[in-house]
């Protein structure tokens, strides 16, 4: 990005803003197709609620599972959700145009997009709670405003719980807004739900094929150290996680039959020393829900406890030069939770070299747009 960029951009802004230069473009040769391409994407942008919505509604009528089973007619549909047949038909339509369901002789089938949220276990369930970030966004100026109890607050339970002061601009409400409720099991099960494509893209990596123990350190249920352990046979696994959350772990690793290769602690990883006796240590979607100064002592209490122990850091990271939906999507998950941001990988270098590692390095990820990941050590390999 230089001053010639801005020049052009500048340019480029003054020209498409003038209903002159769409008259030039749509009559050139391919003009229209770019026009009509061009006005479907900002359609896209200005109507994405809807889509977002029309899920909500299939996944909520457990619309895509009836369509697994076998293409269905509008009027059977109405008859088995006790809709209208029009109600159906305005959904059903609506999916149709965004490929969630096709259109079969006499009916409905499954689209491309839907067959594939049926497939990767964790969207629907993804999907399922987003009635609270939509909540939370109803008013997204009031949500920036901040000072407003949040949904998404309440969600995840531990938001506000930690002692350190917010430091940065991560989020407009703060976690003195959040309404804590008392069950982490909602979003320890949304969290186990969207592991499979976490644990599918990193394991492969050389740190987890070299480890004998792994502390999966605000582990939750135990999804990642369970996917750890069937894909590297040697290790054995600890996963810390909150009181409230061990349980759940415990009762998932015995019924994986794993309960002789790993065990739960109940840790609080911004009050106790994270003292492993570990080789490797995996943050996995937990930097990014805590603000730079709670980074800040968890990484200090880690390096200092555990300075032998790798660190594997793994979660969606912020891409600023090429933005995908995720850059859109996480920043404002993070606001309505009064807490956390989407960080780039070197804003992630720079808490971990300030927090003590020294030798920090990329790891290779098989779904890089979903998730990313890194390895950091107090002492050179
Ligand atoms: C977004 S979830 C990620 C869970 C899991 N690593 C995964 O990717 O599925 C964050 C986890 O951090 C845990 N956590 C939050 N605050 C914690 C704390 N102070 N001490 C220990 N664990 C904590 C939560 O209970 C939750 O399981």
């Amino acid at each position: 990005m230089g001053a010639l960029y801005d020049r052009v951009a500048r340019l480029r802004d003054r020209l498409v803003m003038a209903p002159a230069f769409h008259r030039i473009v749509t009559s050139l040769p391919f003009g229209k197709t770019i026009a009509a391409s061009q006005a479907e994407a900002t359609f896209d942008v200005v109507a994405g609620f809807v889509y977002a919505q029309t899920l909500a509604a299939l996944v909520s009528l457990g619309v895509l599972e009836r369509l697994a089973g076998g293409p269905r007619s509008t009027e059977n549909l109405a008859a088995e959700l006790d809709l209208t047949p029009r109600a159906v038909e305005v959904m059903m339509r609506a999916a149709h145009a965004k490929g969630l369901v096709d259109r079969r002789t006499g009916g409905w089938g499954l689209g491309m997009k839907g067959a594939a949220i049926l497939g990767q276990g964790g969207i629907a369930e993804m999907v399922a709670h987003h009635h609270h970030f939509y909540a939370d966004l109803a008013d997204p100026v009031a949500l920036m405003r901040g000072g407003k109890p949040t949904e998404l607050a309440a969600y995840w339970t531990y938001t506000g719980q930690s002692d350190v002061p917010a430091s940065d601009d991560g989020a407009a409400t703060g976690p003195e807004s959040a309404m804590p409720a008392a069950d982490a099991a909602p979003y320890s099960r949304l969290m186990a739900a969207s592991q499979a494509f976490v644990a599918d893209a990193v394991l492969h990596n050389r740190p987890f094929r070299r480890a004998r123990h792994l502390v999966d350190l605000g582990g939750g249920a135990g999804a990642f150290g369970i996917a750890a352990l069937k894909c590297h046979k040697n290790l054995t696994l600890t996963v810390a996680d909150r009181p409230d959350v061990v349980p759940l772990a415990e009762a998932a690793l015995t019924d994986a039959g794993l309960d002789h290769r790993a065990d739960a602690q109940a840790i609080d990883f911004f009050e106790d020393g994270l003292a492993f006796r570990a080789d490797l240590v995996s943050l996995v979607r937990v930097l990014h829900d805590h603000d730079d100064a709670a980074v800040a002592v968890l990484l200090g209490a880690l390096a200092h406890g555990s300075p032998d122990a790798a660190l594997v850091v793994i979660e969606p990271m912020a891409d600023l030069a090429r933005p995908t939906g995720m850059d859109a999507y996480f920043p404002w998950y993070f606001m309505a939770m009064g807490q956390g941001r989407l960080r780039t990988y070197d804003e992630l270098c720079a808490l971990l070299k300030a927090a003590g590692y020294t030798d920090i390095r990329p790891l290779k990820s098989k779904n890089p747009v979903l998730v990313r990941a890194l390895v950091a050590r107090c002492k050179p390999d």
